[in-house]
């Protein structure tokens, strides 16, 4: 599939109450998106975005939604499919920022709850989701808000993030190669940018540690970061020339190259051993082959004549 357009059809933004999500939603409207569902744990958000999508032009549907709850994200799929249609985008955008610290110093509940909305709750938003587009004809595309923390920025006091940016690109990954054809997938791969981030802390549930204090500090940093509408602008074109990873900061090249050029280096240190016979693919492909070849032998076998 060559990438996605937006126009007359519905598009669904998880996250969507501040920061890249808002912008997300309103770069739909912009393009001409049928109607925009603005999706967030934080229902005053939400509305409050929603009518600024109303006002830029298309419907605007306000759903407060929080993506760690995977039954909440089936009953709101069932919901706007059925009123509004498939969906011809959804963005897994909602993510948090970890607590700061150290990996070694840091709390295991707020790794725990960023793993669960930045990794289940893309999972969650993506199989409510994609499982009905994927039953249906029209052509859908999920979008993931992955960071430049997916492909290799090695940012002190950031570990648990990072993780869980690393793992949504892995689970991208796959899904691309198990998607049917009329579907697709991006990851949306920003560097800083201006947002509520810093803030996020403040919304994080008594389970996994209670609220926390946002940080002068990070907010400062995170308040320099590129305007979310130019990062939402450069994730649509991404989108519609059917881009698989998305940046957004030409500067994040250098963290890639740096950790392509390692691992290069690494590989490099193998070459004059041949473990090709221990391809995993090629391994697969042969156990599948042999599979058949015994199921098809079995077929054609003639019937046991002591069989009774
Ligand atoms: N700001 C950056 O520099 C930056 C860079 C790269 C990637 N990102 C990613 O962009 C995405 C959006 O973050 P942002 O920077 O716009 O931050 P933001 O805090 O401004 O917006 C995030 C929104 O997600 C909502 N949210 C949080 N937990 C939720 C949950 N469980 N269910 C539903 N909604 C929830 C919040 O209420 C908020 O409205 C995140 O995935 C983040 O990791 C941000």
């Amino acid at each position: 599939m060559s990438g996605a357009s937006v126009a007359g059809r519905p598009v669904v933004v998880t996250g969507a109450g501040n920061g890249i999500g808002a912008a997300l939603a309103l770069e739909a409207a912009r393009r001409g998106a049928g109607t925009v569902v603005v999706a967030d744990i934080d229902a005053d958000a939400a509305d409050r975005v929603a009518a600024e999508v109303r006002a830029a032009g298309p419907s605007a549907v306000a759903a407060c939604c929080d993506v760690t709850d995977s039954d909440a994200l089936e009953r709101l799929a069932d919901e706007l499919i059925g009123a509004h249609g498939i969906p011809a985008l959804v963005c897994a955008n909602a993510g948090v920022a970890a607590a700061g610290n150290p990996l070694l110093e840091g709390s295991m509940a707020d790794a725990r709850w960023v793993m669960e909305v930045n990794f289940f709750g893309v999972l969650a938003t993506m199989a409510a989701f994609g499982r009905r587009i994927a039953a249906a004809s029209q052509p859908g595309w999920l979008l993931v808000t992955g960071s430049e923390h997916s492909l290799g920025l090695p940012h002190a006091g950031a570990g648990a993030y990072t993780a869980s940016k690393h793992a949504v690109l892995g689970l991208c990954e796959t899904l691309r190669a198990e998607l049917p054809a009329h579907m697709g997938v991006s990851v949306l791969c920003p560097g800083l940018t201006s947002s509520r981030l810093w803030a996020s802390g403040t919304q994080r549930p008594d389970a996994f540690g209670g609220p926390r204090e946002p940080h002068d500090i990070a907010k400062a940093i995170i308040e320099r970061g590129m305007p979310a509408h130019t990062v939402a602008e450069r994730a649509f074109d991404g989108v519609a020339e059917g881009q698989f990873v998305i940046p957004t900061h030409y500067n994040a090249r250098a963290y890639a190259d740096a950790r392509a050029s390692e691992v290069g280096a690494a590989f490099e240190a193998l070459s004059t051993i041949d473990t090709s016979s221990w391809d995993v693919s090629e391994a697969a492909a042969s156990v599948l082959a042999d599979l058949d070849a015994q199921a098809d032998a079995a077929l054609s076998r003639p019937d046991d004549p002591t069989d009774t």
